[in-house]
């Protein structure tokens, strides 16, 4: 690990501003500090104690002050610069908003004090110290965003989720399911590394952008992380509860359905077994006497071969509740996931769709569920690929607490080689409207718990981290993590505010390479769906590995994944008349939209219909010809990319601006082999030749 490398410090203040006239407009502001919290005479830690650092920490940093700093008991409060002023401001402010993390970061200019040279003041505020800690964050990314010297401003927020989550896939063993970016950074040879000062670092980043809770093993629990709950581990697990705590993280586990019976304690894992039941109630108990904070489980039950309630003729809800009584007492959560479907179909059976799995299993136990079951749902029906439609099981299930899970790690989305930045296609599942509700049900609001009144509920994601030194294999995908968190803090921020805001913090406010970056991070998504994926056909990747193209990879095999190509036309009918009637797992109006070939949008236009080669898409062009097209301009885009990048060099550090050379030449090779391959299949199903007559190899 290199600490001192530039990735590592990813959007964290990292280096002095070289302007020195920014340093000198700000100095007044930032000389001194002023901080009231809960002083922890024995102990150092604690969110406040972590705000502090950070402040005085990402002050020095970026101008090289040390600010005379002084601290005493009182409410989490710090204030900056002209101390009468900013006590004068804070005594005229209103209340913050309830919740607990809520803050408010006020710049002011007061002319009636100039004991600290121009009279500027800061004023941070949080509802609790957690609430500081995210009121310093947002202050650091004022300072390092800002081009010039400070302005007045107010700042009052508070999270629109509750749970705002990040899933580890990390296995004991050191690996990381779906991992792009090394190995885990938690693990080792079945060891816990609490040596390693990643962690820390990981709960900073995390903190950083407001995420609130982490699942710190991988959803498939194997023998190794089975133990993760009993006595031998559970010391390490309270320890690694501390490290994220002091970033206001709660930390979770992935429980093994099978547990009991995995642990050799039981020959049932019977959710309605009463020695069952007892079982899970002590060790709710062991694992509280030692983890008093801790958050409790994520479950994939009955899924992928993992094991469940199945086995006893029990659902999901028995298994969820079974659980989430043991955990009640003690106020723990039971995470319990929905990816549920055949994962052993066969590829003859046309009636059988995958896509409906979810809702066909869940949908009718709606209200069975304790309310400290949150029902976990992936943004779409199938698994996290370039393009689907909505799941339509959000909001479908008013009386069960729900929160949405998204994928960081870009499995299906150029796997940290290839740049996507996810925050617009999330964006598109937040934003959309389920109608379920009325129109104005949005995904967004259903997740925050604002259409029904959901005692839990949030966003949760699944890490792109590993232990490279930059955290993320490609330095632009941090963009993705850090994107993640603000949305999940506030799903009404724009993707090209997250864009703007993250190369501004990562290659320097103003310059040309935040600029560029910004450009190329927005314009990522659509350029990699457009080489890979046309109009919503996925899966067209090799088995397991899910990066480089195999069009046939998936077509015949046992998992439920299909796109129905042959010489007429490509596509999954999922139309109520002549389809697997998917559609109608929808609300009226959304049924209409996607059932009729009319209004369903094209980029979803073969999820839902087998169309023919030769049908017209609302641009005007055919299907093939829109398949020809874009695997052109996405590999063009790529190529020019590159060569824009290649102009930049004097602009960027050395480290950072020949890795991100090495990965675009990468991409660009990646983005020619999906083109030649995906036209010439298609140019041999159909026979149609390309309008522009470009190189296809028949
Ligand atoms: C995908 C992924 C698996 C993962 C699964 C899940 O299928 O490829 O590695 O375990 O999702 O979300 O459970």
């Amino acid at each position: 690990m290199n600490k001192n490398s530039r990735g590592y410090r990813a959007w964290l203040p990292a280096e002095r501003w070289t302007d020195k006239s920014r340093i000198e407009a700000w100095s007044p502001l930032l000389g001194r500090i002023a901080a009231g919290m809960e002083l922890r005479p024995d102990e150092t830690g604690g969110p406040g104690a972590s705000a502090l650092r950070e402040l005085v920490g990402g002050i020095g940093t970026l101008t090289g002050l040390t600010p005379e700093t002084s601290l005493q008991a009182g409410p989490p409060v710090v204030l900056l610069g002209s101390l009468a002023a900013a006590r004068r401001a804070l005594n005229e402010q209103a209340a913050l908003p309830s919740a607990e993390e809520a803050y408010a970061v006020r710049v002011g200019r007061d002319g009636s004090d100039d004991s600290s040279g121009e009279g500027w003041y800061a004023v941070l505020r949080g509802g609790s110290e957690c609430g500081l800690l995210q009121a310093v964050f947002a202050f650091l990314r004022l300072l390092g965003t800002a081009t010039g010297g400070p302005s007045e401003l107010e700042i009052v927020e508070s999270p629109r989720n509750r749970l705002r989550m990040i899933d580890q896939w990390d296995n004991m063993d050191g690996s990381v399911e779906r991992g792009y970016s090394g190995d885990s950074i938690f693990y080792r040879n079945n060891r816990i590394l609490l040596e390693s000062p990643r962690i820390a670092d990981y709960a900073r980043l995390l903190g950083s952008v407001g995420i609130n809770a982490i699942c710190i093993n991988n959803v498939n629990v194997h023998r190794e992380e089975t133990k993760l709950i009993t006595a031998s581990l559970l010391p390490d697990v309270s320890r690694l509860t501390k490290i994220f705590a002091d970033y206001g993280i709660k930390l979770f586990l992935s429980a093994n359905y099978a547990a009991p019976i995995e642990l050799g304690e039981l020959e049932t894992a019977d959710p309605l077994d009463e020695d069952v039941r007892r079982w899970w109630s002590r060790k709710a108990e062991e694992i509280y006497a030692a983890v008093p904070d801790f958050g409790g489980f994520v479950v994939k039950a009955d899924s992928e071969n993992r094991p469940g309630p199945f086995t006893y003729g029990r659902d999901h809800a028995d298994g969820a509740n079974m659980l989430a009584d043991a955990l009640a007492p003690f106020g723990g959560l039971v995470l319990w996931r929905c990816f549920v479907y055949d994962c052993h179909q066969d590829w003859r059976d046309r009636s059988t769709d995958r896509a409906r799995a979810a809702y066909d299993h869940f949908k009718p136990l709606d209200g069975r569920f304790r309310e400290n079951v949150v029902l976990q749902i992936k943004n779409g029906p199938m698994d996290f690929q370039v393009r689907e439609p909505v799941s339509p099981l959000l909001g479908a299930m008013p009386n069960t607490n729900q929160m949405m899970e998204f994928q960081i790690a870009q499995e299906y989305t150029g796997q940290q080689r290839d740049v996507c930045f996810l925050v617009p296609q999330w964006k598109t599942y937040l934003d959309f409207d389920t109608c379920l509700n009325g129109p104005g049900t949005t995904v967004k609001r259903i997740a925050a718990g604002e259409v029904h009144p959901f005692a839990h509920s949030g966003l949760a994601a699944v890490s792109n981290i590993g232990d490279d030194d930059n955290w993320t294999g490609h330095h632009l995908a941090q963009a993705n993590l850090f994107g993640f968190g603000r949305l999940a803090w506030n799903p009404e921020l724009s993707a090209e505010s997250i864009a703007e805001e993250w190369s501004a913090l990562t290659f320097g406010a103003g310059t040309k390479a935040a600029a560029f970056v910004e450009e190329l991070l927005m314009a990522s998504w659509p350029t990699y769906e457009s080489y890979t994926a046309p109009l919503s056909v996925g899966w067209m990747v090799q088995p397991h590995y899910h990066y480089a193209v195999d069009v046939d990879g998936y077509e015949y095999s046992k998992w439920g994944t299909y796109h129905f190509a042959d010489r007429d036309g490509v596509g999954v009918d999922r139309t109520i008349g002549t389809g697997t009637g998917y559609v109608g797992q929808y609300a009226p109006e959304n049924q209409a939209l996607y059932g009729s070939l009319d209004s369903c949008p094209d980029e979803l236009l073969l999820f839902f219909h087998h169309v023919p080669y030769t049908h017209r898409l609302k641009s005007g062009k055919t299907v093939i010809q829109y398949i020809y097209d874009s695997r052109f301009e996405g590999a063009s885009k790529v190529e020019a990319w590159l060569e824009r990048w290649q102009e930049l060099e004097s602009g960027v550090d050395p480290e950072r601006f020949s890795h991100v050379l090495r990965r675009l030449e990468m991409q660009a090779e990646n983005a020619r082999q999906w083109r030649d391959v995906v036209n010439t299949y298609f140019y041999r199903k159909s026979g149609i030749p390309d309008e522009q007559g470009r190189q296809i190899y028949a």
